[in-house]
């Protein structure tokens, strides 16, 4: 039988009907046999503060067992004004510390970006991806995920509309690849 390999989703929108969690969802669900994934809450994670972190907070450690456990790491995001949200952007710091200890090094990831825009969270998704360079973080390259105009991709309760659905199942069998070809190097 072949690897199943566990995936930490961080979800970089906080709201209830958020588009990106709807496609976290979706991905979920058209994900390969070889891919597990999990949504990571990162909603209640205080803001990263060095000096709080000397005693850390329940919710930072909860978060880095979590993400720590995982085999790869897949990110999905609006854009906020051209970058990162910040809970995903605070998300991110939390698990890169402590300094040598980062959770998320050297799992293998990817970047998906949702927006109801023309663009779909492109600079969101490139100015993420430059932090996961510095952060060892091996990226899928492609195919590129960026769904523009997403806010008819979903209806109400999450089904994804038949026009996406084939880019999506795509991507998620283009990232299974990529976490079986990088886990066996
Ligand atoms: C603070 C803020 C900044 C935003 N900036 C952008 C932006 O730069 N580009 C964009 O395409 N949409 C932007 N939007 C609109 C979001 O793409 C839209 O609200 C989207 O639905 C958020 O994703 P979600 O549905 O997963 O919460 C912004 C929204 C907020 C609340």
């Amino acid at each position: 039988m072949s690897n199943v390999y566990t995936v930490a989703v961080l979800v970089g929108s906080l709201r209830k009907a958020s588009i990106n969690r709807k496609l976290a969802l979706a991905l979920a669900d058209l994900a390969p046999a070889n891919l597990k994934l999990e949504i990571v809450e990162i909603g209640d994670l205080p803001l990263y503060n060095e000096d709080i972190d000397v005693s850390p907070p329940a919710a930072y450690s909860t978060f880095r067992q979590q993400v720590g456990a995982a085999d790869a790491l897949l990110f999905v995001t609006p854009e906020y004004n051209r970058s990162v949200p910040a809970p995903l952007k605070n998300a991110i710091d939390v698990g890169s510390r402590p300094y040598g200890q980062s959770c998320l090094s050297g799992k293998p990831g990817a970047v998906i970006s949702a927006s109801p825009g023309a663009i779909g969270g492109f600079g969101a998704n490139h100015h993420l991806r430059q932090s996961l360079v510095f952060l060892n973080v091996p990226c899928m390259q492609q195919p590129e995920g960026y769904l523009s105009n997403a806010g008819t991709a979903f209806d109400e309760a999450g089904h994804v509309s038949e026009s996406v659905k084939p880019f999506l199942q795509t991507f998620i069998n283009a990232y299974g690849q990529w976490v079986e070809q990088y886990k066996k190097v």
